[in-house]
């Protein structure tokens, strides 16, 4: 145990999604109850503990000094005790003869008692957490103990992802990137991952080259500086890093050289919008579940649908302890066009959509061309409106939640078919 740890209690926001990833640290948690024990199983699976080694066991701090007289204790060992304060003291006090000073030590209690919460920290205890807990209660608390007080935070990585080829992922990402640079003031950084046929350049009217394929070549290599270099300006508070928009060179990396480039990325500013492709690759399944947020764009029709809800029961699935995706239904309202309502198509993925932007050929094919953002060339569209709405609801300056909707997709089949033998 270290004596000098005087961390304080930490206010846990069971929502958040900005906690440090916890590092390569071994753990070993001796639960008193199996409720507690499932807690910590859950949470040791979660994206953000995935580097950690967990070993959970029952038997609460006797069993821990037990184990440990033959074994070094191991970065971090958390105990939990039913006992009152002089018993959770006196089983300590055995505990801390065979643990080693550099061991950080979570006690769980069963007692709410801030002067046993003190005489803990006095004894060189990092915390003490009141049980029951919950699984990002714990990830929280451990993570604290290895994050930085004096570092800059860490930025965001919002990842947008199409369900089909040309939904509009891309022009989304960028245009929310935009307002939430230009308009809302907070330092973007645009990673656009389709290196051969990203159009980051293109929507804002910049030469092809970029350097992210450098950065991915060499991921080992790469530090803040070498991605300051890297990145194009792209105005005030926007930067971009992106590929060389060629097929000329032979593209092939692998997820732990994505994984590693955004976390320098998102160590130089606080909004990090990743254009993800509509490709299925290991990497990009990695990148989308390590995104503190995933913005999926669909557009109303039945292959966009299947994929959207592929894609969403992955992420829950993988993500457990993170919001649910959020949906984005874009070019709706196509002339002619049979299309599923935007509140069936929400019922069967289980997700409601965020924002519906129209179908609004004049003004995107506008931007485009010209190379500019939807807010420049038709500030008082719908669709400028909406992506406003979006990139506030995203940068959490009008605050809404993701809603899950009913699951049913039956009914959307029957109703689809329907409208197409019309
Ligand atoms: N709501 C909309 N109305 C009309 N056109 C749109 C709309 N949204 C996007 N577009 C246009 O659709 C085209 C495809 O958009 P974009 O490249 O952003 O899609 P994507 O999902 O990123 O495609 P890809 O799979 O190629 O990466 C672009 O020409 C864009 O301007
Ligand atoms: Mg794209």
């Amino acid at each position: 145990m270290n004596t000098d740890n005087t961390a304080p209690q930490i206010s846990m926001s069971h929502e958040s999604n900005l906690i440090v990833n916890v590092p390569r640290i071994n753990i070993g948690v001796f639960c008193d109850n199996q409720q507690t024990g499932e807690t910590v199983q859950a949470a040791s699976i979660d994206r953000r503990m995935s580097k950690a080694h967990t070993t959970i066991q029952l038997g609460g701090i006797a069993s821990a000094a037990q184990v440990y007289q033959g074994e070094a204790t191991p970065n971090v060992v958390v105990v939990e005790s039913h006992g009152d304060r002089a018993q959770i003291m006196a089983e300590l006090a055995s505990f801390a003869e065979v643990c080693q000073p550099n061991t950080k030590v979570i006690v769980i209690g069963h007692v709410n008692d801030v002067i046993l919460y003190r005489e803990l920290i006095k004894n060189g205890v990092s915390e003490y957490l009141v049980a029951p807990i919950n699984a990002m209660q714990f990830i929280e608390t451990i993570a604290h103990l290895y994050s930085d007080p004096k570092a800059i935070p860490l930025g965001r990585i919002v990842a947008f992802v199409g369900s089909k080829g040309g939904v509009g992922s891309s022009t989304i990402a960028h245009n929310v990137a935009w307002a939430i640079s230009q308009r809302l003031n907070i330092e973007t950084v645009i990673t656009d991952l389709d290196l051969p046929f990203g159009t980051s350049a293109l929507n804002f009217n910049q030469d092809a080259g970029g350097g992210i394929y450098e950065a991915l070549g060499q991921p080992d290599r790469i530090d803040g500086t070498l991605v300051d270099r890297l990145m194009t300006k792209l105005g005030n508070k926007l930067s971009l890093l992106n590929g060389p928009s060629g097929i000329d060179r032979e593209i092939n990396f692998d997820a732990h050289a994505v994984e590693t480039v955004l976390n320098v990325v998102r160590h130089s500013a606080p909004m990090i919008a990743v254009d993800v492709p509509n490709i299925w690759a290991p990497w990009v399944k990695q990148t989308l579940l390590g995104a503190d947020e995933v913005i999926i764009t669909a557009t109303p029709e039945l292959p966009s649908l299947r994929n959207a809800k592929n894609l969403i029961d992955m992420l829950k699935a993988g993500r457990p302890h993170d919001n649910h995706p959020r949906l984005i239904l874009n070019q709706v309202g196509v002339p002619k066009r049979p299309e599923i309502p935007p509140a069936d198509f929400g019922k069967a993925i289980g997700v409601e959509p965020s924002v519906i932007i129209p179908h609004d050929p004049q003004s995107f094919g506008l931007a485009q061309g010209n190379g500019q953002m939807l807010f420049e060339v038709a500030p008082k569209s719908k669709s400028a409106e909406t992506l406003n709405e979006l990139a506030e609801i995203i940068a959490g300056a009008r605050p809404k939640s993701v809603k899950a909707a009913k699951f049913d997709l039956s009914s959307i089949m029957k109703n689809f078919s329907m409208k197409k033998k019309k």
